[in-house]
């Protein structure tokens, strides 16, 4: 029986020894999830009592840890960009490379309201726990953000971070497939942000993400680019003049989404964005206006 934080932490560590490489912050974030205290807190209080049944929910994430469960999964929250947000094994877990999309979402949105332009609206393609979409409404309060994914379950956890922040008036969750929904509807937008699933299957076979994380989050089809394909084949229809793609790639897609996003949108204006680690990781369409003679190809 573990009887103060000080020793939990120290069974914790010693339970996980060789199981995720990050073992004394593993054991801090489930045992302040358990808690409800934060790692500052526990550190500093290390004689700070256990009930027994802290106890014993602490041990039980601990034993699912070890089995390979992701820290998110079991705490069931996620911090991306400046704020925390729910997650369930139904939903991708946020990842921080998703950072440069919404970044470049954000400094493109940053000029066109310098010129002028507050009122966009905004499509998130693959919402997932809806990230994008929140950190974007958050960000551009002129904003009206249409949420898609083909997951149920996946909008029930947007759902929920949604609401939490307080935007359900402004982003709006819908069901389909990529731009289907808003086909459907004739809805036009000024910006298509999507992380959609990339990986190839092959790769996918040999990524211990893919034991946890949802398959539909993560496969990308034959060559891991059907989705992004299909998503370009169909923006001439969906995105207004002058109005931006930006999506997450994986390693080594870059020149074929370049290519794929020339063909579908002529003349547009392409660039790439890398991550921290220096990979080729948002690809950045920006349209052309009716005034420099938009040509979208139907
Ligand atoms: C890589 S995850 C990204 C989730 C979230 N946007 C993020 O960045 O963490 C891809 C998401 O696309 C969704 N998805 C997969 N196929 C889809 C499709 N055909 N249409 C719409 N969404 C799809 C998955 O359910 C999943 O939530």
């Amino acid at each position: 029986m573990l009887t103060d934080v000080g020793q939990a932490l120290a069974w914790g560590r010693a339970a996980l020894a060789g199981a995720s490489g990050t073992e004394p912050l593993d054991a801090q974030v489930l045992l302040g999830a358990v808690l409800g205290l934060d790692r500052a807190s526990l550190l500093a209080h290390p004689k700070h009592p256990l009930h027994p049944d802290q106890c014993a929910g602490f041990q039980a994430h601990i034993q699912q840890r070890k089995a390979g469960t992701p820290v998110a999964y079991l705490t069931g929250t996620h911090p991306f960009y400046d704020r925390d947000f729910a997650v369930t094994p139904s939903v991708l877990i946020p990842r921080p490379e998703t950072e440069h999309l919404v970044e470049a979402v954000l400094h493109w949105a940053g000029e066109k309201q310098a010129a002028g332009k507050h009122h966009l609206s905004v499509a998130d393609i693959g919402t997932g726990s809806g990230i994008i979409a929140v950190i974007l409404a958050a960000h551009l309060p002129h904003a009206g953000v249409w949420a898609v994914d083909v997951s149920m379950d996946a909008l029930g956890v947007a759902r929920h971070n949604v609401a939490r922040y307080d935007l359900a008036d402004r982003v709006r969750l819908l069901h389909g497939h990529l731009l289907q929904p808003l086909l459907a509807s004739g809805q036009m937008v000024d910006v298509i942000a999507a992380n959609l699933p990339y990986i190839a299957p092959e790769e996918l076979a040999t990524l211990v993400v893919a034991q946890h994380e949802p398959r539909l989050a993560l496969d990308g089809g034959a060559d891991g680019l059907a989705l992004i394909r299909e998503l370009l084949r169909d923006v001439p229809r969906v995105l207004r003049p002058g109005g931006l793609v930006a999506l997450e790639i994986g390693a080594g897609q870059a020149a074929a989404v370049t290519d794929l996003a020339a063909h579908a949108l002529l003349g547009a204006q392409i660039s790439i964005k890398a991550d921290y680690a220096g990979h080729e990781r948002v690809v950045c369409i920006a349209s052309r206006s009716k005034l420099n003679g938009a040509h979208h190809l139907d």
